[in-house]
């Protein structure tokens, strides 16, 4: 049992002794535990999914704390590629427990059929996934309103993945949502649903002209659907404390990136939740003092899915180049990634906001080849240059990018496992982003396979 009460300052009246032993109790108990955030530092798949993966090895549960089916992971293992959304990637690894937090909003349909595929690539989850019982549930009419509002909007709209999720979270915020626990007292489901689709149903109907929805079919289906997801359904704050207690090491995996972040990020060009490190502590019911480590993983170029700003985008021959090398189509949606340099002023922020401990820099192979390479170390707005990114839309928007140009490298990187193999160009490149944005590098990866890796130090022990 961990314990709370030894504090080092209730030692002052011990004698020397015992206060030596009460301290080495307590950093006993630091050091024994190691929970680690992983969060995306840009504006998502910066390759989350693989450093999870690579990283689950040494975790006992792995945990999603918020976004939905939004999110698309991509683990390749072998021959074989595999894209979660909504199970935590560490499901991946045999052995490991996955937990999807109250944080998280759950479409329990697309929940069902993330588990048959798993199931039919011979992976059970069963038994080892746990499912918040306050997590908030997406239904059918949040990605109604989603798609209709989208369309409202024109040139403004935010390019969402359409899956229904910041409905989904309005309502939560809104007090009018309906959470997993509420499936199992059927009287109380059906009142909360009667309740919220008299108004829903006047939106779609009136504002959007769209159908509305039945409150009786969608009970029945969702009733359905609670029965089916039951055994995995827990206290999962109370999982994860008492694992921690019990000395388990835990790896949170944060879906999107920081500047999709609902606070932190290019509001309003964002998702509607908190992507960032601080989001696993609210997400998950774990406290602050529990977390060890923050890794942000961070592409070694910059794209974006969706609409908003992007100072250091490419335009022409040079992004197609970018997407084509990279295969940067979306994995939830397949639209077309935009793709730019590395924004040092973005990545900084990131750095700053969650704290982060370490670094891991993705595809660094996709650079390979390129004569020259640049960076965005300062953005220009009516004529000031700037090298913080601004908080407002307008001065974002308008800015345009300040870039430091570094020699490329001829040579390959793909599938490289040592720092000392990378070209000398590359690892120049590397050190500057590192000192750049503040940050150490713990981690590069040289491709999208599993062991592909070069691990410099490991943010995480493995067992
Ligand atoms: P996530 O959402 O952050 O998990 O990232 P995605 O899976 O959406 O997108 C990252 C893409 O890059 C996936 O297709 C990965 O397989 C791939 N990938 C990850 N790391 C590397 C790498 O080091 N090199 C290359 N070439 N591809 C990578
Ligand atoms: P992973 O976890 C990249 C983007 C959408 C849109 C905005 C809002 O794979 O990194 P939403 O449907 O969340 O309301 O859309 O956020 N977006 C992502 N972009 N990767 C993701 O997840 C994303 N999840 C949402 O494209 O711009
Ligand atoms: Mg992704």
């Amino acid at each position: 049992m961990r314990t709370n009460t030894i504090h080092p300052s209730s030692t002052l009246r011990l004698t020397s002794k015992r206060r030596n032993s009460i301290i080495l109790e307590f950093l006993k108990e630091w050091i024994r535990q190691m929970n680690l955030i992983v969060i995306g530092t840009q504006w998502g798949d910066e390759g989350k999914g693989k450093i999870v993966d690579l990283l689950s090895e040494g975790a006992d549960y792995v945990v999603r704390y918020q976004g939905g089916h939004n999110a698309g992971h991509t683990i390749v293992i072998g021959e074989k590629k595999i894209v979660l959304h909504l199970i935590p990637t560490g499901l991946l690894q045999p052995g490991k427990a996955g937990v999807i937090g109250n944080g998280v909003v759950i479409d329990p349909k697309a929940l069902l059929e993330e588990i048959a595929v798993l199931s039919s690539e011979g992976i059970s989850v069963t038994g080892r996934l746990f499912i918040s019982e306050a997590a908030h549930l997406i239904m059918p009419y949040h990605q109604r309103i989603d798609l209709e509002s989208e369309k409202t909007k024109g040139p403004r709209k935010i390019g969402t993945t359409g899956r229904g999720i910041g409905p989904a979270y309005a309502d939560k915020m809104a007090r009018t949502g309906i959470r997993v626990c509420d499936l199992y007292d059927p009287d109380l489901f059906r009142e909360k649903l009667k309740t919220n689709l008299i108004e829903v149903n006047l939106i779609l109907e009136q504002v959007y002209h769209a159908a509305g929805f039945d409150v009786e079919k969608i009970f029945q289906e969702y009733l359905t659907y609670a029965e089916k997801i039951k055994p995995y359904i827990t206290d999962t704050a109370r999982l994860l404390n008492t694992a921690i207690d019990n000395g388990k090491h835990l790896l949170f995996e944060g879906a999107q990136g920081t500047h999709l972040d609902v606070d932190h990020g290019t509001y309003p060009f964002v998702t509607s939740s908190n992507s960032a490190a601080g989001g696993a502590c609210t997400g998950t019911g774990v406290g602050p003092t529990r977390m060890n480590e923050v890794l942000g993983v961070a592409k070694a170029y910059t794209t974006r899915v969706g609409s908003g700003p992007f100072p250091s985008e490419l335009k022409g021959e040079m992004e197609e180049t970018l997407r084509k090398k990279g295969s940067e189509f979306g994995a939830t949606t397949g639209r077309p990634r935009r793709c730019g340099w590395f924004d040092v002023l973005q990545v900084r922020h990131t750095v700053r906001i969650n704290h982060m401990t370490s670094l891991a820099v993705t595809k660094l192979d996709v650079l390979d080849g390129f004569p020259e390479i640049s960076i965005c170390v300062g953005y220009q707005v009516n004529g000031q240059i700037l090298d913080e990114m601004p908080t407002d839309l307008k001065s974002l928007e308008q800015a345009t990018p300040v870039l430091k140009h570094f020699s490329g490298w001829s040579e390959s990187t793909n599938g490289v496992t040592s720092y000392e193999k990378l070209p000398h160009n590359a690892r120049i490149y590397l050190e500057a982003l590192s000192q750049l944005v503040g940050c150490r590098i713990d981690i590069v990866s040289t491709s999208s396979k599993r062991g592909e890796t070069i691990v410099l130090r490991t943010p995480f022990p493995t067992h």
